[in-house]
């Protein structure tokens, strides 16, 4: 019953702010002929996470697991002229569903996918500018990794989000032995005891039911 209350109210919002236009319709249609699992945020989330780069004027913006492109296409768009966003994807399907999809958006350009484990890839970019966001959303056991990493592409400002921390509850079960469980269990104390953010975690419902983005200031 709620989730789906949750899921109408979502609709009914996402039509008045965060409607849904040909690159990104075209995005997810393509993501879905191509068989990807259908698990990108919702259009709300992306156009919280689009304010969200906008209101601290992101120029570099980082994003850890890209799928088919269609929370970048959302990033991207906060972007200013001359604005840079890096996106990390392991799997090369994936990769090449999104680089047709940021093409057909017209962010090619704007947009750089480096295909491979993200634990291979983040170091690399440690000879670039820092981020000015840091957007989460690879593998849920890598959390603590990502955040370490993360750090290190940082700047004091930085914001850093990081999806599907609160797994309908699942958060809270300190029995759980689900592996993404225990990565965001871990992560997020991490993220607590860590003196360099201040940070919280904000729950969410809606078409993605019940779960929740970490927020954190590199201080
Ligand atoms: N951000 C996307 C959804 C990402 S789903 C959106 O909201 O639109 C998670 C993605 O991370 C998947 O495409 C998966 O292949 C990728 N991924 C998982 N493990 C990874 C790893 N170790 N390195 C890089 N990408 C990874
Ligand atoms: C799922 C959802 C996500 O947003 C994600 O990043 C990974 C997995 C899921 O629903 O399984
Ligand atoms: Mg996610």
């Amino acid at each position: 019953m709620s989730e789906e209350l949750w899921r109408c109210i979502d609709d009914y919002l996402a039509e008045r702010f965060a409607p849904t236009d040909t690159a990104l319709a075209a995005a997810l249609e393509a993501s879905s002929a191509a068989g990807l699992p259908s698990i990108q945020i919702s259009a709300t989330q992306g156009k919280f996470l689009m304010l969200l780069a906008q209101a601290i004027g992101a120029r570099r913006i980082l994003e850890i697991g890209t799928l088919g492109a269609y929370s970048t296409i959302w990033l991207a768009r906060a972007l200013p002229e001359g604005g840079r966003l890096v996106t990390l994807e392991c799997e090369p399907r994936h990769a090449e569903v999104a680089r047709r999809n940021l093409a057909g958006a017209g962010l090619g350009n704007l947009v750089e996918l480096r295909l491979g484990e993200a634990r291979d890839t983040l170091p690399q970019l440690e000879s670039q500018p820092p981020f000015d966001f840091i957007f989460i959303d690879a593998d849920k056991p890598s959390y603590p990794d990502y955040l370490t990493a993360s750090l290190r592409l940082a700047r004091p400002g930085t914001l850093i989000v990081a999806d599907n921390v609160v797994r309908e509850g699942g958060l809270i079960d300190a029995e759980s032995r689900d592996a993404n469980v225990l990565g965001v269990r871990r992560f997020l104390d991490l993220l607590a005891a860590e003196p360099r953010v201040r940070a919280t975690v904000l729950q969410t419902v809606g078409s993605k039911r019940h779960d929740g983005f970490a927020l954190a200031v590199v201080r």
